[in-house]
């Protein structure tokens, strides 16, 4: 029989109750409505509970649903794919914890951290192993609680008013129906760029965590270990992003893995019937959109609501169009994703 393709059998959300308007945010920092609406088309995000909720615990909510979409139980599942940039643990990633929260077999469970394209690479990851017949029942997550470690001050606030908390996750199956499933992923990187839009800390670029007693560093440096006051007064404690760099390449990579995709399936743009561009910035969107002829019924946003949520971003918004109506069977859907690394992916698949 003929390899199977990767279809979406299940595809659920989550987001934490606690809206966050523009205007709540003024009470923390100088930003107003109107700048972040006009520069980012961002009114409210989510926050996640400051104890309760994990990026975890809403990737696990969101695995719920997928998984009773699937009509499956998480003892059906035979492998996790989880991308983030904000784990629970420094190590080990959110997979095994999901492992544990849904009292699965000793599955395999993998931590793809990709940031913005981590959902899109986390699919293809998983696509692969769906094709080669290694697994059956693949649970792929997307989340983000970026709450938890964004600077509000002014000095924070480029980064601090785009970014919001959620999850999403898939169930991907094998499928052999001609007119179904993911046609195509795209993977690319360029590291040239990796320092701005990341955060450094704590990383092994710097010098070391914690004091060592040892006998090749001398006073001066062990003063200057750990993290210390001057580097949080520096805000090393904070992602830092380069905005407008970011967008300039943003605007140039998204157009081209999107016509990547297509091209390699012989399709064209107005042959799309939906595409899920990573919530990064309403204009970054909406230039995609215009460079590549497509209209507004044809292109899906939710940053309005949702701030960008980074990994959870394209399975968010694709799941909300799910829906409401937007994706049917048989409709040819683009996921496509740009940011830190940089890293870029796309996804063109049949629903
Ligand atoms: O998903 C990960 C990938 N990330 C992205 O794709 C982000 C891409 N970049 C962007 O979306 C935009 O660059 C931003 C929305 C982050 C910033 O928009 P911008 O139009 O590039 O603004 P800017 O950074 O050039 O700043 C313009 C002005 C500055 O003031 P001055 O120097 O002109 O006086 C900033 O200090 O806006 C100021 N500013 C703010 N003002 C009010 C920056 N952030 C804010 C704010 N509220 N939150």
């Amino acid at each position: 029989m003929a390899m199977p393709r990767s279809k979406i059998a299940g595809i659920g959300k989550y987001v934490p109750q606690q809206v966050v308007t523009n205007q709540h945010l003024t009470q923390y920092m100088d930003t107003n409505d109107d700048w972040i609406q006009e520069r980012t088309g961002i009114k409210e995000r989510r926050y996640a509970h400051r104890t309760e909720e994990t990026t975890t615990t809403m990737g696990v909510e969101a695995a719920k649903i997928a998984i009773e979409r699937a009509g499956l139980t998480p003892a059906d599942i035979d492998f996790i794919v989880f991308a983030t940039l904000s784990p629970d643990y420094y190590f080990p990633g959110c997979g095994v914890l999901v492992q544990r929260a849904l009292n699965m077999g000793e599955i395999g469970a993998l931590d793809v951290r990709n940031q913005c394209s981590g959902f899109v690479y986390a699919l293809s990851v998983a696509d692969q192993f769906i094709k080669t017949g290694m697994y059956k029942n693949i649970l792929v997550i997307g989340a983000e609680k970026h709450s938890f470690g964004l600077d509000f001050s002014t000095r924070g606030r480029n980064v601090s008013v785009i970014f919001g908390d959620g999850a999403a996750a898939v169930v991907l199956q094998p499928t052999h129906q001609a007119n179904q499933g993911i046609l195509s992923t795209h993977l690319h990187s360029d590291g040239h760029s990796a320092e701005i839009l990341a955060m450094y800390n704590p990383g092994t670029h710097a010098n070391h965590w914690v004091p060592q007693p040892v006998a090749h560093f001398d006073e001066a440096e062990i003063g200057q270990m750990f993290m210390s006051h001057a580097m949080i007064d520096d805000a090393q404690n904070f992602p830092y992003m380069d905005g407008p760099a970011v967008f300039k390449k943003a605007v140039v990579k998204f157009p081209e893995v999107i016509m990547e995709a297509l091209a390699a399936n012989g399709l064209q743009a107005s042959n799309l019937n939906l595409l899920i561009p990573h919530q990064a910035n309403l204009r970054i969107a909406q230039y995609v959109q215009q460079k590549l002829g497509l209209t507004d019924a044809q292109v899906y946003n939710n940053i309005q609501h949702y701030g960008n949520t980074t990994a959870a971003s394209v399975p968010l918004a694709l799941c909300e169009a799910w829906e409401n109506g937007k994706v049917n069977p048989g409709d040819l859907v683009c996921l496509a994703a740009f940011g830190s690394g940089f890293t870029w992916a796309s996804a063109l698949l049949r629903w």
